[in-house]
């Protein structure tokens, strides 16, 4: 390979936990790895690295309450300039579609610094759906020298853009090579968890929910958490469901009046990814927005029902995993109530598919990137 200085880019949460395989796979092939956080996010992302054992390079410290988009991409682009001045970075690994992936490969393409883009060729083609990610996915995109899609139709979408199809290899999404880490190294040594301990003694199903779509914001989110309401007063007895609510202050003031009197809703902090991963493999149902957590659901086969107008992984819904439900509190609550009461129905959806990958991305990535 004629790189010399690689380095991984992550700003929030979810890129911490799709490079983290990428990282380790690096350094066993014997490579130097520089770790470049923009801190897009804080409380989110600090506790995964620690369990992830990634250990950080520089930190941009970017995070600020309730941060619009256009300061933080100006952060990022003016400190990863100066970042990749200062290490002399010849390629800079980004993931997915955050404002920090999208800014920092500008940064690298104003610098002349090539980028590898993980879990690239993911597109609604809805411009504004979801915001602002489906911009920056695209402008990635455009960006971007290597592109490692996760699969078929995402490598479909790149050669449908014209992207050369010398430079897209599709090797699976590295979120199911953290996760089955996770839950067959790690997790078996977590302590006791007494409050879903004490839900399943009881006899309750677990539902666990996450959303924070900035495109639901507002009158979406209401209905969403009516849909909750909902689910909670029918199965009284029977369910509990777990919310640990993200960060972002417009979720927090959506979430928290409308729900917190609801006895069996609980509303937790965001969960560590372990403690995440081990309620996951606890949960009858799940109820998302976010993208990672598809992907995990359909690996484990936990049946999910995915808020949101349109998908870029259809994927799980094709296999039958997934429902596309919208943030529609009929439809949460009508399909729910079918998987929570009717065993043959969640018989079919609960089964684990491999449509996202086989554990072994990051492997796929590194043996191209030595390659190339
Ligand atoms: C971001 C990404 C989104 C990704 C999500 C993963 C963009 C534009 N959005 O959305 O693509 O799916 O992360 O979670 O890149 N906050 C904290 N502590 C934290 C993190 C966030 O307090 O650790 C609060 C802050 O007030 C912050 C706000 O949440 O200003 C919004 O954070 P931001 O990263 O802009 O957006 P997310 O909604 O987290
Ligand atoms: N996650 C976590 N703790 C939580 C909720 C989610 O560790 O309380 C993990 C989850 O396992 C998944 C990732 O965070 O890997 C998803 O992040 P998020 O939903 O914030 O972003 P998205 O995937 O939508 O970009």
């Amino acid at each position: 390979m004629q790189v010399k200085n690689i380095a991984l880019l992550i700003g929030t949460r979810p890129e911490a936990i799709k490079l983290m395989p990428v990282m380790r796979a690096l350094k066993q092939a014997g490579l130097k790895v520089d770790i470049f956080v923009t801190g897009q996010h804080r409380e989110l992302l600090e506790p995964i690295l620690t369990e992830l054992d990634i250990e950080v390079t520089e930190n941009l410290n970017l995070m600020q309450a309730d941060q619009t988009l256009t300061d933080l991409s100006a952060g990022v682009l003016k400190g990863m300039k100066e970042i990749l001045q200062r290490h002399e970075t010849d390629l800079l690994m980004v993931q997915g579609d955050t404002t920090s992936a999208a800014m920092a490969a500008l940064a690298c393409f104003y610098e002349n610094i090539r980028v590898a883009h993980v879990e690239a060729g993911l597109r609604t083609y809805s411009r504004r759906n979801p915001f602002p990610e489906e911009m920056n996915r695209k402008l990635i995109g455009c960006l971007a020298d290597i592109h490692f899609p996760p699969t078929v139709p995402a490598l479909e979408n790149l050669l449908k853009e014209s992207v050369d199809a010398e430079s897209i290899h599709m090797v699976g999404n590295t979120v199911i090579d953290t996760l089955f880490y996770a839950r067959d190294h790690l997790v078996k040594k977590l302590g006791p968890n007494p409050d879903i301990d004490r839900a399943i003694k009881q006899g309750r199903k677990i539902v666990l929910v996450t959303g924070h779509r900035r495109e639901s914001f507002g009158d979406d989110l209401a209905s969403i958490c009516e849909g909750l309401r909902e689910i909670a007063e029918a199965f009284a007895d029977t369910v509990e469901i777990v919310y640990p609510v993200h960060l972002n202050p417009n979720v927090q003031s959506g979430v928290r009046p409308a729900l917190s009197s609801v006895p069996n809703i609980r509303l937790i902090e965001p969960l560590s990814y372990l403690r995440f991963v081990e309620v996951m493999l606890r949960s009858t149902l799940i109820i998302t927005d976010s993208g990672g957590v598809q992907e995990e659901a359909a690996a484990l086969g936990v049946p999910v029902l995915i808020t949101r107008r349109t998908c870029e992984r259809l994927e799980a819904v094709e296999a039958g995993v997934s429902q596309l439900v919208g943030p529609d509190a009929g439809k949460i609550f009508s399909s729910a109530h079918e998987l929570l009461t009717d065993e043959a129905a969640y018989g079919k959806r609960a089964k684990s598919t491999s449509v996202f990958g086989d554990g072994r991305a990051a492997e796929r990535i590194v043996d191209i990137l030595l390659k190339s």
